[in-house]
């Protein structure tokens, strides 16, 4: 049976993946030091016989006695919400060294067990992006030194640690850039806009948009980008490649404050109550034909479903 190791493995997405992975019927080991999470998600993953849980920081190396045959990097914080304990905001050092010294340390170990890799990007290497939608050749518009940069610059090195591995060590590795993700298991302190819109609307409180709310993202469900990183790593003909793996269906903040507003029957006010943050993107869409062309995936869920399913989440926490 094959095994792969998830570093992040207790985080949003590495838990929902954690889980697709058992329902293969493949082995998984998930490693993650919980500083952007909590151990309430690994809970039902522990049931399964197949699962096993290391508690470890990826920037150390691992060491030999765990064997993989695939390694999912997700180890990172990745709100950019200001306010929020787990942002990378509030963890620079954590988030810059988990993304290049812990992809590096990933990457050795696939290279000494022969093991397929897969590091995952973001959507913030392409910046405030001055092409639109953002293709993969995209080269972004991001700053060095803006109070971004200890996320989307150590994203870019990492990706640049991955070529290298790729090109001088002919390690089987591959790029997913992340669009907006959203879904069931985000944690209320992440402060990401969906969880604090649902969550404000819930609680009877305004909905706080920043700026004027013309900013467009696009947001992509779990379980679809979930799907899309198993693809990627298991498809044949994807070593070195990138691709960007979100929903292409855009809509402004405002339109999303409105739809969240209607599908909790909520009354509360929508409020512009702050500036935009600095180097906030004005819009967020990823051209996702290269997701289709090589890995035939696009995002399945409708959006209005997925929302659906994320306000039951919260509203039974
Ligand atoms: N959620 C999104 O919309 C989104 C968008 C783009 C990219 N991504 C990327 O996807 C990955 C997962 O994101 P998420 O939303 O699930 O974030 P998350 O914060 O929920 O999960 C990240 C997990 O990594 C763990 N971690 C961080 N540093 C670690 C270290 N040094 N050693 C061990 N574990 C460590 C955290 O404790 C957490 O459990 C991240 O790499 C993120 O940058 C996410």
């Amino acid at each position: 049976m094959d095994t792969c190791l998830v570093a992040g493995g207790a985080g949003f997405i590495g838990a929902h993946l954690c889980k697709a992975l058992l329902d293969k019927n493949l082995k998984v080991i998930s490693i993650d030091n919980f500083i952007s999470s909590s151990k309430g998600k690994i809970k039902d993953l522990e049931k399964n016989p197949n699962f096993s849980f290391i508690n470890r920081d990826i920037t150390k190396p691992l060491p030999d006695k765990i064997k993989a045959n695939f390694v999912f990097h997700l180890a990172s914080p990745a709100s950019p919400n200001h306010h929020s304990k787990i942002s990378y905001h509030a963890l620079p050092l954590e988030t810059m060294l988990a993304n290049t010294t812990g992809t590096m340390r990933l990457l050795e170990f696939s290279q000494k067990q022969n093991a397929k890799f897969l590091f995952t990007s973001s959507s913030e290497i392409y910046g405030d992006p001055l092409e639109h939608p953002q293709t993969e050749e995209y080269r972004g518009n991001t700053s060095t030194t803006g109070p971004r940069s200890v996320y989307d610059e150590s994203k870019r090195f990492g990706e640049t640690i991955v070529a290298y591995f790729v090109r001088s060590k002919n390690v089987d590795a591959r790029i997913a850039r992340i669009f907006n993700t959203y879904g069931p298991g985000m944690m209320k302190e992440d402060k990401r806009m969906i969880v604090e819109f649902i969550t404000q609307a819930l609680e009877k409180r305004p909905l706080t948009v920043f700026g004027d709310g013309n900013q467009t993202r696009s947001l992509c469900f779990v379980e679809d980008l979930v799907e899309g990183l198993i693809k990627l790593m298991f498809s044949p003909d994807t070593k070195g490649e990138i691709v960007n793996l979100g929903s292409p269906e855009e809509l402004s903040v405002l339109e999303y404050a409105n739809l969240i507003k209607k599908l909790t029957n909520s009354d509360s006010e929508i409020v512009l109550s702050e500036s935009l943050p600095i180097d906030d993107p004005h819009k967020r869409k990823p051209d996702v034909s290269k997701a289709k062309r090589l890995l035939d995936w696009e995002p399945r869920i409708k959006l209005e479903d997925g929302l659906q399913r994320t306000i039951e989440y919260f509203r039974s926490l």
